[in-house]
């Protein structure tokens, strides 16, 4: 007969956290959200760190290249999906790896003799308010000269007229030479007073652009997560079929983390593969494994598998249906409580700190602030980082509310048959769905929301009078709450006319 667990599997919602002595030196500004991302020995080895405790999800709708580079100015780092040729993924890493700091390569560019309402839909569509005027309207073609929106006036001016009747020619634009740095590019906007500098090459075609809002963008952004190189931290997720290819062509794209992406990690496929990368590469790779919901499951991948971080979570995704489906999984609280719990007995016993990272399920921001507390190093999330502008999807309208589309790995859309199938084996095996193709609201800019939930996070440490991740674990106390304590926590005998439609996300 069957094992059975009697205790109950929970959910983030089902706790509360406890108010800790909040002294005069807990202030937000005082709080680090730094976080180990490999495994390392506390004391006597320096962790390789997040800035924040947040990645992002290796799916299709979710970590793209303008998402990668958005997470990591904010201190987190997202994982390019691996449900897509080895030559895509690997473009999308060099594409975070290629954004230098300050350096932009332009993507709205238009041809001198091209009409105004072609470039005034070009700059509605991405957003830009400056476009480059080139010769032929390409990115790095012979640079004519800089259509900014203060050059028309789109109720005024005629649409139909060519662009070279408005745009600001290049003998009046100040410009600078390739090979010049940030600080001297910097330096002239400053003198200039420019918004805008264009970068040419010897023969006059246009290299980049640097914007002044994107000195101070960086100011305010001093978390931002780089290499030893200054260049943006991205990460790429494996499977266990391609992965030795995969891996040697992500190294060459200079990939900083890497994982699998399996909903079930528990298993020989994952370890034979981490066995054998770690057997090519030694530990120049930072290479994290899962999914796993249980005590055992994370023995298996630290002990056997040599992974540096663990992912915990299995059937909490939003858009999952891999427990309606196939009946395993855990509450994602559960699984959380009982993985730390066993990383710190591993610890104790070996010297040797495990991260481990809540992955799914977090559908707001005190589910990402308890995940925290309960004992994750740092989460994984999907829905939340999709709903952002920089998500790699388009905006749609439905009945005058904007979204964007969402779909698991495990859905048909994704095709991401690796992931799902039971064995190397079964390439025609029945398929199955284990994800939904859904919709979700448009929240507008990443670094506005992740700004949010960080302030929410700082203010909770500073109620449990800590002022760091790991005192953060140590000293959270959390109770359940009932059902009646639920309905306490909402509002209760008021009337709200209006609710912010932010405050349903
Ligand atoms: P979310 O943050 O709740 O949207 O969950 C994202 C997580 O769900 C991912 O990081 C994956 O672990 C998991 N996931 C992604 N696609 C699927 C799927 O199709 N079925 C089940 N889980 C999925």
């Amino acid at each position: 007969m069957a094992e059975i667990n009697e205790t109950v599997s929970r959910t983030f919602d089902e706790y509360l956290l406890l108010p800790g002595l909040t002294t005069k030196g807990h202030y937000p500004e005082q709080v680090s959200l730094k976080v180990p991302v490999a495994k390392y020995r506390p004391g006597k080895e320096e962790p390789y760190c997040l800035g924040i405790p947040f990645t992002s999800a290796a799916m299709q709708s979710v970590s793209g290249p303008d998402l990668a580079i958005a997470l990591a100015r904010k201190g987190g780092c997202s994982f390019t999906f691996c449900s897509q040729s080895i030559e895509e993924q690997a473009a999308m890493v060099r594409k975070v790896k290629e954004h230098k700091a300050g350096f932009v390569d332009s993507d709205s560019n238009i041809a001198p003799d091209d009409p105004l309402s072609k470039a005034i839909a070009l700059s509605k569509k991405t957003g830009h308010s400056t476009i480059a005027v080139t010769e032929d309207g390409g990115r790095h073609s012979r640079l004519l000269g800089i259509l900014t929106d203060k050059d028309y006036w789109e109720t005024k001016d005629d649409p139909r007229l060519p662009v070279r009747y408005y745009f600001t020619p290049l003998e009046r634009l100040v410009c600078a030479k390739e090979g010049v740095s940030l600080e001297e590019a910097t330096e002239i906007l400053h003198k200039e007073k420019k918004e805008c500098l264009p970068i040419v090459d010897d023969s006059g075609n246009l290299a980049s652009l640097v914007f002044r809002k994107d000195y101070f963008d960086h100011k305010a952004n001093p978390l931002e997560l780089t290499d030893e190189k200054k260049r943006l931290f991205v990460g790429a997720a494996l499977n266990t079929h391609d992965y030795l290819k995969r891996a040697e062509t992500l190294i060459e794209a200079e990939a900083d983390l890497f994982c699998f992406d399996s909903s079930d990690g528990y298993s020989e496929w994952q370890k034979d593969a981490a066995l054998q990368l770690r057997d090519r590469y030694g530990r120049k790779i930072i290479l994290g494994g899962g999914n796993v919901v249980s005590a055992d499951g994370f023995r298996f991948l630290v002990e056997e598998a040599d992974l540096d971080f663990v992912k915990v979570g299995i059937g909490g995704g939003s858009i999952c249906i891999t427990r309606e489906q196939k009946g395993i999984g855990r509450g994602q609280a559960s699984a959380v409580i009982e993985v730390a719990a066993e990383r710190d007995r591993y610890f104790q016993e070996t010297g040797i700190y495990v991260p481990i990272c809540s992955d799914g399920g977090l559908n707001n921001d005190t589910n990402i602030i308890m995940a925290l507390a309960l004992g994750a190093d740092f989460v994984m999330m999907g829905r939340y980082f999709a709903m952002t502008e920089e998500s790699p999807t388009p905006k749609v309208n439905y009945r005058g509310m904007l979204y964007k589309p969402y779909w698991g790995e495990g859905s048909s859309r994704a095709r991401n048959w690796q992931r799902y199938k039971e064995s190397d084996k079964d390439e025609d095996a029945m398929f199955f769905e284990e994800g939904v193709d859904a919709y979700v609201p448009y929240s507008g800019s990443l670094a506005d929301k992740v700004d949010t939930t960080l302030a929410k996070l700082r203010s909770t440490m500073c109620n449990l009078g800590v002022l760091s991740m790991d005192k953060l674990h140590k000293n959270a106390r959390a109770v359940r709450v009932s059902a009646m304590t639920l309905v306490e926590s909402g509002t209760s005998r008021v009337e709200q006319f209006e609710r912010m439609p932010t405050e349903k996300l």
